[in-house]
């Protein structure tokens, strides 16, 4: 394997953790690496890449081996993306600007959350990278419509609606902290509609307190055809876990599905996602493109998760850890570390490029 300047020593995403962990303030490593309730999907979307086997195909000449993709006619040089995750000056000072700068050097896409603590504009400054937006649905239409403009406007390539989050999963940790944003840091695409704070003094996770009272907790398929009415971008959902949600998602307009829960931090006990993968790709029958998020932490599950047939994968918590190690070297080291894994799964499994990643590499009682 290609040798990768680890800072601390850092050899894997785990390495790199538990790095982290010594840098950030136990509220803010508390929000990013929490799951719900008893966490079990949070680690069941883990062990599941673990309990699935490959078969691995001999003798074929792997002396040169390609990884580049693409999502939504876009290359990318790995089918991995950078999954939208909020807050993310609670790492870095730099935040979500040294994550798109890292993307950008990378050559893959990043989503942009809407909670984020740089604005779409300031982040769309900061590299010539591909960038999709990812979109939270806010009761005040207005406030959606102009999040969806200013995406449009600033150069963003897709919005990527999360589906999954109409309240906030109970994750008791941050009841515990009652998680709050640092002074000085607020969602900064809020700004001007008095909805950048989180609000303070609640007994609760200040981020379920918000969600609760400002998101639209009426949202329904219906609303996708609004979204696609109002907007020439692709609209991509994100938070799908069944074949039925799927096919509606195609039915209303989607472009694109994520196959996602939410990294564990929603419902608790949903399925694993590599495990929904199959029922989804099977329902969307090559309709539109499949990505999905949950558990990735080594080369392998990226192989397993495209012979599944996903098109790319997102990652949410290792390029955190990255970030606080290092902010911006720390993030591309965190997607070089999974490139690099993923690129000698490929060469010791008979890959020579993604299109040779098919069901068959996977062992027969896994794919029931
Ligand atoms: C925000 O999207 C979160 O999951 O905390």
């Amino acid at each position: 394997m290609k040798n990768l300047e680890m800072p601390n020593n850092s050899i894997n995403v785990f390495d790199l953790e538990a790095v982290a962990k010594t840098k950030l303030t136990t509220l803010a490593f508390d929000y990013y690496s929490s799951g719900a309730c008893d966490e079990k999907t949070l680690s069941a979307n883990m062990t599941a890449f673990q309990d699935i086997w490959l078969r691995p195909r001999m003798l074929v000449d792997v002396s040169n081996r390609n990884m580049t993709t693409t999502v939504l006619g876009q290359q990318i040089s790995a089918p991995i993306m950078i999954a939208p995750a909020a807050f993310q000056c609670l790492a870095h000072a730099e935040g979500e600007l040294a994550t798109a700068r890292a993307a950008d050097k990378f050559g893959t896409t990043m989503v942009l959350s809407t909670l984020a603590n740089y604005s779409i504009e300031e982040v769309r400054e900061a590299t010539a990278g591909n960038l999709w937006f990812q979109l939270y649905v806010y009761k005040d239409k207005g406030v959606t419509r102009s999040l969806i403009e200013r995406a449009e406007k600033a150069g963003y390539t897709a919005l990527v609606l999360t589906v999954d989050s109409p309240l906030l999963g109970r994750r008791e940790r941050d009841v515990r902290n009652k998680f709050n944003l640092p002074a000085g840091l607020v969602c900064k695409n809020l700004i001007g509609n008095y909805l950048e704070q989180l609000p303070a003094g609640s007994n609760d996770s200040g981020l379920a307190s918000y969600i609760s009272s400002l998101y639209d907790t009426s949202l329904t398929w219906k609303d996708l055809t609004w979204f696609k009415s109002i907007t020439k971008l692709p609209v991509i959902v994100k938070g799908i876990l069944r074949g039925d949600d799927a096919a509606r998602a195609i039915e209303y307009g989607a472009d694109a599905i994520v196959v996602s829960n939410h990294g564990g931090r929603q419902l608790d006990t949903t399925i694993p996602t590599i495990q929904a993968l199959p029922e989804v790709v099977e329902a969307v029958d090559n309709r539109v493109e499949v990505y999905m998020d949950g558990g990735i932490r080594r080369g392998t599950d990226i192989l397993k998760a495209i012979a599944f047939g996903a098109r790319a994968v997102l990652i949410g918590r290792p390029f955190l850890w990255g970030l606080a190690v290092a902010g911006q070297s720390g993030v591309l080291t965190v997607l070089e570390m999974l490139r690099s894994e993923f690129d000698l799964s490929m060469a010791l499994s008979g890959c020579q490029s993604i299109g040779d990643i098919t069901p068959d590499l996977i062992a027969s009682e896994n794919r029931k």
